[in-house]
């Protein structure tokens, strides 16, 4: 596959690879974690058992003998705890330093690549059986990019496996490399605040770290387009949106591609 055309993907690895250089953990965690490498890799057993395994139970899928992909993985921050439970694991990132300093962790049955920042060149079609990215795509500026990564994830997956994307989720128009975003507050991540959602408007340029935003409807409707369902959903209109679902192991399984199921997909716990 040829690298797509996206414009950013030269800065987002630049800028990535410098922020990987000047100081990783400050740019891939939260401002409440302490800027050390236990805290750090702790955050990421928090989010892991947080956002990855109750929604592994509720699949009813066991990783014991399963592979799993996590788009932007970063260091391992997460990596560090998925690769203990999966057979196999594969991180991939757009920056090479985070690569370099994920793989020099040598966590057994992980290995980490480069990829171009839209795609998912090198990982084989119908390979993996969980795809996984969490607090990647809402700084990615180009939602084509976006996009292509729903389409890749279905490409990339197994019949039958499972994906779970993190994104904005907020109602946005985009005014050059400004966009106009709209959506709930108040939904940080658990125990960090309160649960008590109020509305808000705001006007943000895009670039490396203020991606664009994917309202719930249209990422749930470019899901079905490439022929993935989509099962559940959390967080909608609110920074921390996911979706979660399955490549139907049968083309006739899934969703009809020409018309999206919106409404009908179930809301889960974050
Ligand atoms: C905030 S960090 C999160 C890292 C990891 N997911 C975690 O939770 O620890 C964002 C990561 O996404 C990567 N990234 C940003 N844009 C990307 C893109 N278009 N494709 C792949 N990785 C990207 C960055 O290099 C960085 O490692």
């Amino acid at each position: 596959m040829t690298e797509p055309a996206y414009g950013w993907l030269e800065s987002i690895r630049r800028d990535w690879d410098a922020r990987a250089l000047e100081n990783p953990r400050a740019y891939i965690n939260w401002s409440d974690v302490p800027d050390n490498d236990e805290a750090f890799f702790q955050s990421g057993k928090v989010d892991y058992d947080q956002y990855v395994k109750p929604f592994l139970r509720r699949m009813q899928f066991d990783p014991g003998d399963k592979s799993v992909l996590e788009i932007g993985c970063g260091v391992g921050r997460i990596a560090r705890w998925m690769s203990q439970d999966f057979a196999r694991y594969v991180g991939v990132d757009v920056s090479p330093e985070m690569i370099r300093r994920a793989s020099a962790n040598h966590l057994p049955r992980a290995t980490f690549q480069t990829v171009s920042g839209g795609d998912l060149t090198g990982i084989a079609s119908a390979s993996m059986d969980f795809v996984f990215s969490f607090a990647v795509f809402q700084h990615v500026p180009n939602r084509d990019a976006i996009f292509n990564y729903f389409a890749e994830t279905a490409r990339v997956l197994k019949p039958g496996g499972i994906f779970r994307l993190h994104m904005k989720g907020l109602a946005s128009a985009s005014l050059g490399r400004w966009a106009l975003e709209a959506g709930l507050a108040g939904e940080g991540r658990p125990g960090s605040g309160s649960r008590v959602k109020w509305p808000f408007v705001r006007i943000r340029k895009l670039d490396t770290w203020q991606g664009s935003s994917v309202s719930p409807s249209r990422a749930i409707a470019q899901c079905s387009a490439d022929g993935l369902e989509v099962v559940e959903t959390a967080g909608r209109w609110t920074v921390m949106m996911w979706i979660g679902g399955k490549k139907p192991q049968r083309e006739a399984d899934g969703v009809p591609r020409s018309s999206a199921r919106v409404a009908n997909t179930k809301k889960a716990a974050l």
